[in-house]
């Protein structure tokens, strides 16, 4: 993560590409940086992080009302599980999890809750973009706008990946952020933050940038936070892709899935006016001979 000066925010970029001009994610894997991470995604107050306890019940209810009884499911592998919020409810109501994630901080909660409850869940501090994730999984859940914060090519990857990982008649739900609500990522914002923020325990000043680059469809927001004590600027950034469904078709379908359902939102919804995600579920194509 870069460190510049006051100064230099004056010749800070206008009108990135994203993922050519803006290279650095969130840095997830820092120890730091999940400590505190992980106490928003265990703040129930909002759901920035990971949605809140209720909203997420009604999420699973739905999923498993709707797709594991029906498909009898009984292994579920979780990409970009965080905390294990998801992957250790799951457990509780009988299904075998594994989750991956790189965030130290969330993968050893995840853990300490699961043995703490004696919960069929293994969770695995990992990198998906470097790592197969096994065999023998009926499901597969990549949620929360995540497969959006990946580029073209690394989720391809992961989606071979999570392909590979199924078994037959197994499929994926994928939870993307819309394209309109990746549109919309646009336009500036301040804020101060007191002590034991996101960013940093010390006290800063936020400049939160977005942007949206039409052509590629893909849009970066670019968080400087500016040190109170001694005006450093730590510059943080996130990429997405944004996809209709017709980008997702071809690209679903070079990885060996193929689309059989598509919602507004993790709880079924469909016809909405300007969902804020699309909820696409894909299953494992079986090739000749399998
Ligand atoms: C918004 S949180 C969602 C957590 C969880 N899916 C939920 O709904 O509660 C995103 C998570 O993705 C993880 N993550 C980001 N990039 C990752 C990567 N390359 N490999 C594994 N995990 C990653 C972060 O550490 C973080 O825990």
């Amino acid at each position: 993560m870069p460190i510049i000066n006051l100064s230099e925010l004056v010749n800070r970029i206008t009108n990135p590409v994203p993922w050519e001009d803006v290279k650095y994610n969130f840095p997830w894997n820092d120890p730091d940086f999940s400590k505190r991470m992980l106490k928003e995604h265990l703040d129930e107050s909002h759901d920035l992080a990971s949605r809140s306890p209720g909203v997420m019940n009604r999420q699973l209810d739905w999923i498993e009302t709707t797709w594991f009884e029906p498909r009898e499911v009984k292994t579920v592998l979780d990409l970009t599980c965080g905390p294990g919020l998801i992957a250790n409810e799951l457990a509780r109501r009988g299904y075998t999890v594994r989750g991956f994630d790189v965030a130290p901080a969330a993968i050893d909660y995840a853990r300490k809750t699961a043995t703490r409850e004696a919960l069929p869940a293994i969770f695995n501090e990992r990198d998906i973009r470097a790592i197969g994730y096994d065999a023998g999984y009926d499901a597969a859940i990549f949620n929360y706008g995540m497969p959006n914060s990946f580029n073209k090519e690394e989720f391809s990857l992961i989606l071979n990946r999570t392909r590979d990982a199924l078994d037959p008649g197994g499929f994926v739900i994928l939870e993307f952020n819309s394209l309109n609500s990746i549109k919309n990522k646009t336009g500036r914002e301040w804020r101060t933050v007191s002590e034991n923020g996101l960013f940093g325990e010390r006290p800063y000043l936020w400049l939160q940038e977005n942007f949206y680059h039409e052509e590629n469809k893909t849009a970066a927001v670019i968080h400087y936070i500016i040190d109170l004590e001694n005006a450093g600027v730590r510059t943080y950034s996130i990429c997405y892709q944004g996809y209709t469904r017709d980008d997702l078709e071809p690209i679903l379908n070079s990885c060996g899935l193929k689309i059989v359902a598509e919602f507004d939102s993790l709880t079924g919804e469909t016809g909405l006016d300007d969902p804020v995600n699309m909820v696409v579920i894909a299953e494992r194509i079986e090739s000749e001979g399998e």
